[in-house]
């Protein structure tokens, strides 16, 4: 197996901290350009190629993410392991701003996305096993990388995937609790069944931006949405140094 490890940046990520930058590579693939140019490098000493999801400077919207082209690019590159970083909304309780949490679940509420690479050409309709959608491997690493860090990662939680680019209704968070969702992103499907699909491992660490619709007084402000993310990008950052897994 490679032993290089992909980490995708999300909203409040677009560049690595301490990443030593050795060679970026503009990749085209069969589905299309990827986000942004695969760059490869050295984060504390592992070998690490990043990819910011939303293109950098960021502008491409969750919904016109071309999932597939990145998915494929990682992989072409090298990449068995990613690290989804992800900006999410919090439902649940222990949901709070500025949060990491390590899901364990998902729901997709999106739609119209290319959503998987078994679609044309094929020799044998093909349906991956999705039961557990997140490295269980992949997973501890983040959680036990968290303790070493001292830091209070929140370990599992449900991610309600939705279309965006709006942020939800109350009436539409209220539902997705009944669902069972803990935490609203925009960005975690197709990607992961992607990954699946391509047989790479794929885990979230998901920082929670803000309490989603509903759930504090008031709008969700851009500025406590920026403040939120820099406290959790800086905690991020933080487990990173503890240990990217060997
Ligand atoms: N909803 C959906 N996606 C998000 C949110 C939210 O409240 N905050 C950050 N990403």
């Amino acid at each position: 197996m490679s032993n290089l490890i992909a980490i995708i940046g999300g909203t409040g990520l677009a560049r690595l901290e301490h990443f030593t930058v050795e060679e970026r590579e503009c990749l085209t693939t069969p589905y299309g350009d990827p986000s942004a140019d695969l760059v490869f490098g050295r984060l504390y000493g592992r070998e690490v190629v990043f990819l910011a999801r939303h293109g950098d400077p960021h502008i491409i919207p969750p919904h016109k993410v071309n999932y597939r082209a990145n998915i494929w690019a990682l992989k072409t590159a090298g990449a068995s392991r990613i690290l989804a970083v992800a900006a999410v909304g919090g439902i649940t309780s222990r949901m709070a701003p500025a949060r990491l949490v390590v899901p364990d679940q998902l729901i997709d509420y999106s739609y119209g996305r290319a959503q998987t690479f078994f679609e044309d050409n094929l020799r044998a309709v093909t349906h991956i096993d999705f039961s557990a959608p997140y490295s269980p491997g992949l997973r501890a690493w983040l959680l036990e990388a968290g303790r070493k860090a001292g830091l209070d990662l929140v370990d599992g939680g449900v991610y309600g995937c939705t279309q965006g680019p709006r942020l939800e209704t109350a009436a539409e968070i209220a539902r997705m609790a009944r669902d069972g969702c803990d935490l609203v992103g925009m960005t975690g499907m197709p990607e992961a069944a992607l990954a699946r699909e391509q047989n790479l491992e794929y885990a979230c660490c998901a920082v929670v931006a803000n309490w989603a619709a509903g759930k504090q007084p008031g709008e969700i402000t851009l500025a406590e949405i920026e403040a939120n993310l820099e406290r959790g990008m800086a905690d991020l950052a933080c487990l990173l140094q503890h240990g990217l897994p060997a």
